[in-house]
């Protein structure tokens, strides 16, 4: 049994024990003698034991041996390692102000203030300081101005010490402002928190030192609380205040895989439980960084997101160029170039669906003059949303900002307490050394993340859309397969007019909404077709649009307050048709059905989702009246699940993205889909420059090219086109004279030789081909070993040589023309062996030199 003397004796040990831990004599870290070359000041630099004038320290009167004399605004991070106890000084204006000179005083603890002095005057006794920072991580001392101007401000922190728990480690002064840096290969984005909390971001290409924050060069402007630029959030909070401020307030860091990093920082409102999350994917060794934005609240009410970019990019020189891309039908991604001067340059799109008809969401910038292929600094912005969309670039005088993300017009969105908004996904690829290296570095993002098995090669196709437009039926169709087959074709793909019965759509006029097969064309419906197809060893796919009906159909007849309209107005027709509802949750599952029903028939492997016209009576009978500005983004958010579910429950199932030719062309869709239609103007004259801007941002083998008549071209010149992309082929087979069909047939078989090497290659863009004589480029194969060379004659010119790159200059290759065309003269070069050196210096002269000819050379082992 233990005895009462026993327990007391126990007792007094224990107290004496804990008397010695809280007693422990802490150890006295004087500030001066930490790394001053880290504190800022506003005029000259801080001493150590000294005023800032280089005198002794003195504060009304009263010398002091130790401290640090300094000038407002001054700042001075010291890192605790959460060891330190308390934090002592006297503090005051330093004699040697005159008579002049008034300062505020903070003490702050990772990021909360704990203690301020209020204002001081010269003259003023030191303020003794005497403040507990147990725990805290960093100690931020600042000196403010007092708000009236810095001058004759001299600040002493006099017997300023740290009181550092035994055995600590000794702080350590730390830069003023903490940098989160965003790095990739060569890229590197920098952001820092302010003295006011607030997240400023570096300006790209800005010199190193030129890193002060200033409200222009915050990283997420906010409107309505001092920032007077092109804001990244506009907002209304639920009590009706059209303010928000931004503090920050923690950052995440997480590896994803080696060379994949994503970082979430929070910031909040101080005056309300409101949050932005701002979000970057680094994709280290491809210099791309991906960026959204999540915002969220608890507040007592909706809050009324009215602008919410997905990113706004700060660049430093204000003589940016930016090169971006309109269109029409037919003529979608005509380049255009200019330098950026002061003022709000706004692309964008209000077409909701189809959106990219006129304008898309790519662009470039280039930072040192107008871009070229092999140098300078440009940087490509591609924003992932098919919807509504508004890149602006905000010219300031000072600095360019390039805001991205989903149109504000008419799109006012209800956040409900607890609900998430997540923003579109901005992507920015860097390169220092032009254009071509920028592509390739996308390319090989797009592989892995922008669309669906970037590496497997895909098959030839052949489409009956230009061969027999509406008009076939089952024999029509089936006659097409055998001269398919011949011809080495691999997939068929049947167009448009396959469906409707009460209203069958034999043109463009009626039976959109009816997906039953037509009786009379197809009387057992789209199986036997397929197994035809898939008899003679083709692959089968189909054309849908789920999106749209026309009014002549069962589906408009049971359900006209499906479609997209306002009321009390004409219904605005575009090629006789008119958008469902997709935000209605009847509309979802129709579509959904539709898309199963004809995804799961027997050997359909493939599906072309087309989307003919765009959003011009945008009102949802579905969405309240309130809501009514959510159809734009809500549609869109339920065109992405269904097409996210479409991929997932049809894995196998390659998928074709189009809106009415290249009408929807971005990452936000295309990660759903293997490829794209660019445009439904097949003329290769036209492809030849098309292509080229399309693959700035997409690999070629998303792009879609197929043989056609358009244009009246000679079809070896169009066949060549064709195989510098995804290749296929519009054509009637069977009209095709003998000489053409084996011209058509040699380019297929030299296709399939060599498109896993621009499939999956590098692309190198060697001669421009817009208003140019001729247009060049070659793919090498990921190990170098091959490579393949693409010329295409615009006009009649001279055979000058055409110079590939990215071959191994120690490699030897074999010299071979593919499927020359008849009846003209061997290349020079043919059959010759020629290192990748002497290939890249001195070039190989082609076989073409007037206007519509082409030649594609391989370069192999
Ligand atoms: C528009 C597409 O761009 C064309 O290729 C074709 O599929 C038609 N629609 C069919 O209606």
């Amino acid at each position: 049994m233990r005895t009462s003397f026993q327990f007391s004796k126990a007792l007094c040990c224990v107290v004496a024990m804990l008397r010695a831990t809280s007693l422990a004599p802490a150890e006295t870290v004087w500030l001066s003698s930490l790394d001053l070359a880290q504190m800022t000041s506003g005029w000259s630099v801080p001493k150590a034991d000294l005023g800032v004038v280089g005198k002794p320290i003195s504060i009304g009167g009263k010398q002091f041996a130790r401290g640090i004399g300094t000038h407002a605004e001054s700042k001075l991070r010291v890192d605790l390692g959460r060891k330190a106890k308390r934090f002592l000084a006297k503090v005051g204006v330093d004699d040697s102000a005159g008579n002049q000179g008034s300062v505020e005083f903070i003490v702050a603890g990772d990021g909360k203030t704990l203690w301020q002095s209020g204002l001081v005057t010269n003259g003023t006794p030191a303020i003794a300081v005497n403040v507990d920072i147990s725990g805290v991580r960093v100690l931020d001392l600042r000196v403010t101005n007092g708000g009236d101007g810095s001058g004759s401000d001299h600040a002493d922190w006099a017997e300023a010490n740290i009181e550092m728990v035994e055995g600590a480690a000794k702080p350590v002064a730390l830069p003023a402002y903490e940098i989160i840096s965003l790095q990739t290969k060569n890229f590197t984005l920098n952001l820092q928190v302010g003295d006011d909390g607030r997240l400023y971001q570096h300006a790209i290409g800005a010199d190193a030192g030129d890193s002060e924050p200033h409200r222009w060069n915050e990283a997420c402007p906010q409107s309505g609380d001092g920032y007077i630029w092109e804001p990244s959030l506009q907002i209304v909070h639920a009590d009706g205040n059209t303010s928000t401020t931004l503090l920050y307030d923690s950052l995440t860091r997480t590896n994803e895989t080696d060379g994949r990093e994503m970082i979430r920082i929070r910031l909040h409102d101080p005056a309300y439980p409101f949050e932005a999350v701002l979000c970057f994917r680094t994709h280290r060794d491809v210099d791309v960084i991906e960026q959204w934005m999540e915002i969220h609240h608890q507040e007592s009410g909706p809050v009324k997101l009215e602008r919410m970019t997905s990113s706004s990019l700060l660049f430093a020189p204000t003589n940016l160029h930016l090169m971006h891309f309109f269109g029409d039908w037919g003529k979608e991604m005509q380049p255009t170039m200019e330098l950026l001067t002061p003022g709000t340059k706004v692309l964008d799109s209000k077409l909701g669906v189809r959106a990219h008809q006129f304008r898309n969401p790519n662009f470039i910038l280039s930072l040192d003059a107008p871009p070229t292929e092999n140098s300078g600094r440009v940087i490509a912005g591609s924003l992932a949303w098919s919807g509504s969309f508004q890149c602006a670039f905000d010219h300031n005088g000072r600095s360019v900002r390039a805001l991205a993300g989903v149109n504000p017009f008419a799109s006012t969105y209800h956040l409900k307490p607890g609900k998430v908004f997540i923003t579109p996904t901005m992507i920015w690829v860097w390169s220092s050394a032009g254009l071509g290296d920028m592509s390739r570095k996308f390319h090989a993002w797009a592989r892995d993340f922008g669309f669906r098995d970037g590496h497997e090669p895909r098959t030839v196709l052949l489409n009956n859309w230009e061969a027999t437009g509406f008009d076939f039926d089952f024999n029509r169709i089936v006659s097409l397969y055998d001269p398919a087959k011949a011809i080495g074709t691999e997939l068929f793909l049947l167009d448009d007019g396959w469906f409707g019965n009460k209203y069958p759509r034999v043109n463009d006029k009626a039976g959109l909404g009816d997906w039953s097969p037509n009786h009379q064309r197809l009387p057992n419906g789209l199986a036997p077709l397929a197994s035809e197809a898939v008899k003679r060893g083709l692959h089968f796919g189909i054309w849908i649009e789920p999106e749209m009906v026309n009014p002549k159909s069962e589906l408009f007849d049971q359900h006209p307050d499906w479609v997209i309209r306002q009321p009390k107005r004409e219904l605005e027709l575009q090629r006789n048709q008119l958008v469902l509802d997709l935000t209605r949750p009847e509309v979802q599952q129709f579509e959904w059905r539709v898309i199963q029903d004809v995804l799961s028939v027997p050997g359909i492997t493939y599906a072309k989702w087309d989307g003919n016209r765009y959003l011009t009576q945008p009102g949802s009978s579905w969405l309240p009246a309130d809501q009514q500005s959510h159809l734009w983004i809500d549609y869109t958010h339920a065109l992405y699940e269904l097409m996210a579910k479409t991929a997932k429950a049809f894995p196998k199932t390659e998928l074709m993205l189009c809106a009415g030719g290249g009408g929807r062309v971005d990452y936000g869709a295309l990660k759903y889909f293997h490829e794209f239609w660019p445009s439904d103007n097949n003329d290769p004259t036209v492809r030849v420059p098309m292509q080229w801007d399309y693959s700035y941002f997409f690999p070629v083998m998303t792009i879609a090219s197929h043989v056609a008549h358009s244009g009246n071209r000679p079809l070896h010149f169009a066949c060549s086109v064709a195989m510098s992309a995804r290749f296929g082929m519009d054509l009637d087979l069977v009209k095709l004279s003998p000489e053409d069909r084996a011209v058509c047939a040699g380019a297929i078989s030299a296709y399939k030789r060599i498109r896993d090497v621009t499939q999956l290659g590098d692309l190198y863009r060697l001669e421009r081909p817009h208003d140019a004589v001729r247009g060049a480029l070659n793919f090498v194969s990921p190990d170098r070993s091959r490579a393949v060379v693409f010329v295409f004659q615009l006009k009649d010119g001279e055979a000058s040589p055409v110079r590939p790159l990215g071959l191994d200059p120690l490699k030897y290759y074999v010299v071979h023309e593919l499927n020359p065309a008849p009846g003209r003269a061997d290349l020079a070069a043919e059959g010759k062996s020629i290192t990748g050196q002497d290939l890249m210096s001195s070039g190989i002269i082609p076989t073409c030199s007037k206007a519509l000819e082409a030649c594609v050379i391989e370069l192999a082992p």
